[in-house]
Formats: C-alpha cells, structure tokens, sequence
C-alpha cells in the first residue's frame, strides 16, 4: 500500500459534512470535521482525486511539519530544519500564505517573512544559492499557519482555489462561488432522479454545476494546473489514470435541466459559459421572467438565488419575492424548491411556510438556504397568519417582456 498521510481539505462554513461525504466516497479514512475544512487520512492518489473530483472542496492542504512556535526565533529554527530540498527545486519558485491568530506571532506577513527567510537561508547552506519566490504563479504553494502558538506548515497541493473550475468565460453581476452552489445541490439531496430548475440562473452557476454532478463529470474537468502537477514527485502516469476513470464514469441522466433568467445579456453570458463547460446539449437556458417559468412535469428540484435587495428598492424587492412564492405554488407542484438569500424580511413575502434553513455563507453575507416542499395542498402562509391551500392559488399573471439590459 502505498504511503499513507494526513490531509486537510477546506470548505466553506456549511458545507463540512457534505465535503467529509465526498472525500470518504473517494476512499478518506479517519475523517474529521473541523471549521470550514475536513482533516483525512490517504494515500497519494486520494489527494489527487480529492482535488479533481470532490465538487466542495476549496483548497487541499498537506502538512509536513506541526510544532510549537512562541517566537519568530522558535519558528525559523523549526522551519529550517524542514527538507525543504524534497519538495522546491533549487532553480524553481515558491511562494507561502501566513495566517496567525491568538498568538504570540500575530502578524501574518512577518510569519510569512520569517518562513520565507528559513527557506531561503537553509538552501544558501546547502548549496550556495536558493529558489526564488514568485507570489504570482509560484511551483510550491506554502501554507503557514499559527494557532494559539502551535504551528501547521503544509504544501498547498490545490494551487488556484478549486472554484476555479476552468469553464467560466464571464460573469453576471452577483455570480454565486461554484463551490457553494455545488454544496447547495448536495445540500438539496437532488439524486439526479428528477429535473433541475434554476429561474433566475445568472451565468448559469446552478445548472452547470448540476449538470456535472448528474452526468458525474469530474467538476475540475477543465482545469489543467493543480498545485501538485508542478511538484517534484508529480505522478503523471498516476495523474492520467485518475482523468481515464473519471472519463469513463460518466453517467447517463434523462431529466431535464434548465436555466432562465429576466435578462437577456446575462443568458448570453450563461450560455457561453455552458458551451465552454460542453454541457450545450444537456442544458436548455431560456430569457423568461419567473411569472411565465413552466418547469417540466415529474417534479425535481429547484435552486434558485434571487437578488438580495442590495441594489434594489424595497417595494420592488417585495413584489419580487411575492411573485417567487406565486411561481411556486402554481407551478412547482412536485418539486423541492430551495432558495438562498441573505434577505430575512424579504423572504417573508414568498408566503409558504420552509421546511428547513440551513446556514450558509455568499461571500461575506451570512445566508440562509430554505427548503420549500410544494406538493399539492402545500399550505401557504399569509402575513395575517391563516393559511390555505396552493392548489386553489391562482394569481392572476400578467407576461412581461424579456429585459434586453
Ligand atoms: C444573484 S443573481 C443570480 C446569480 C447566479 N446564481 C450566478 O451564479 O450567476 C440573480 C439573477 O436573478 C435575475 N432576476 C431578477 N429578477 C428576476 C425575475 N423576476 N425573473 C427572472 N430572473 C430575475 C437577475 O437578472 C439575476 O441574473
């Protein structure tokens, strides 16, 4: 068996348990939850099938060395003692992230100074010269971090974060992370076995991403550049078997999945960015307002991200949320709808009762992600508090024409 180790694999807040799911699928041992990230055990090829295929994972950490630190003269010395020479090149490029808190080291940038400079003085002794630092687009990503005086330092064996997927071409103005949206569709618990609705889909976050999960198309598919590919013992025979299986494993689905959005332009940035992820013939996207959305018959699921009242007024904001709950009751019977939105008061106003809330986070808004359950006869709350039956719900829905900004 080949050498086995401990990783940590960051997320976001949320979406622990979901990560910890994928990375013990792909074979992790002794899985651990921590905040925003899962401790594991494996071997090599684990951690490269953690970068490549787990849809919720940010970055993938590799320790190498943990100690006690109470002063920058205690982390230099530590530091220096790491076989810096197993891991960077002597003519490659490295760069470190330094994160202190709660510690006698409490600026990050004179860590990552000190770190830098332990590196730097322990190949001068060995050979006369040294690696250089490159910030930008360095071979060896180094993770630095001190907690309560103790000290992690790991590879980073990621890179880039791993939302960078590799398939978006463009962006609308509030653009959901793909890996929150890839946490929210395994959050839904969507089996694939239904169709997947996204009415106000933007650059089409949402449905790629279901769209990869439904055909179980690795999420990373696109991306050439992963911080281990550059490392000195990159396994490349290792590395393309990995990227064979997957291809192999692909799935078949036979539902529906379809994005629309009010704007006309933004479609058009989704749509690029659906061709570019090869998913233009599995996924329909469509300029409609919610008011005239008509999923497909057979149920499913539907996530959504509405605006948040941000940029917008708050009768209009109102109006929007009411005609979400309208679309929702006369027209996702069968469906799970899910929404994720930072906005409280707002919500209110969708007038059906959530079976769940789960804490999420959109960048820095804390959010939370409702699950509506509409079957017939889903009871609808009024804001006098009586609630009646949405299969008697018809409102009266004027069609609007399709926004060309
Ligand atoms: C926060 S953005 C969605 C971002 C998207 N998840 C992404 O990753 O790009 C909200 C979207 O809702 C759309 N929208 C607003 N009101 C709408 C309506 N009444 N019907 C359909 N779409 C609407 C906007 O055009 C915008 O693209």
């Amino acid at each position: 068996m080949s050498k086995q180790q401990s990783y940590i694999a960051k997320t976001f807040s949320g979406l622990e348990e979901v990560l910890s799911k994928e990375i013990k699928e792909l074979g992790g041992l002794n899985n651990k939850i921590l905040n925003r990230a899962v401790l594991f055990d494996g071997d090599k090829e684990l951690l490269y099938k953690v970068n490549y295929l787990c849809r919720t994972a940010i970055r993938v950490l590799v320790p190498i060395a943990i100690f006690r630190a109470e002063n920058e003269n205690e982390l230099y010395k530590e530091v220096l003692k790491i076989k810096w020479e197993d891991y960077i090149h002597l003519n490659g490029t490295f760069s470190i992230d330094g994160i202190t808190s709660y510690s006698n080291i409490s600026h990050s940038k004179y860590l990552a100074l000190k770190t830098k400079d332990a590196i730097a003085d322990r190949f001068r002794d060995k050979y006369g010269r040294r690696p250089n630092v490159d910030t930008r687009d360095p071979d060896v990503k180094i993770n630095v971090r001190v907690f309560r005086n103790e000290c992690t330092v790991s590879l980073d064996s990621s890179g880039e974060s791993l939302h960078k997927r590799g398939y978006r071409t463009g962006t609308g103005p509030a653009p959901l992370n793909e890996v929150l949206a890839a946490g929210m569709i395994l959050l839904s618990g969507w089996d694939s076995n239904g169709n997947f609705v996204d009415p106000m889909c933007g650059s089409g976050t949402l449905p790629i991403e279901a769209a990869m999960l439904a055909y179980n198309i690795p999420p990373l598919k696109y991306r050439e550049q992963f911080g281990f590919t550059r490392w000195k013992d990159f396994d490349k025979e290792m590395w393309q078997k990995i990227k064979d299986d997957a291809e192999a494993a692909r799935k078949e689905f036979k539902f529906n999945i379809i994005g629309s959005d009010k704007s006309g332009r933004i479609l058009q940035v989704a749509r690029e960015n659906v061709v570019s992820a090869g998913l233009d013939d599995v996924i329909s996207l469509r300029a409609q307002y919610i008011d005239d959305v008509h999923p497909p018959d057979g149920g499913g699921v539907m996530i959504t991200n509405p605006p948040y009242g941000e940029r917008i007024k708050v009768e209009d904001i109102k109006k929007l949320y009411a005609g979400i709950g309208d679309a929702l009751k006369t027209e996702f019977e069968g469906y799970n709808a899910w929404i994720i939105s930072s906005d409280k008061e707002a919500l209110k106003f969708i007038g059906l009762r959530p079976s769940r809330r789960i804490t999420l986070f959109n960048g820095p808004l804390e959010s939370g992600f409702y699950k509506f359950e509409i079957y017939k006869g889903t009871k609808k709350v009024h804001k006098t508090g009586k609630e009646d039956d949405a299969s008697s719900a018809n409102p009266r829905r004027r069609r609007k024409r399709i926004d060309k900004s």
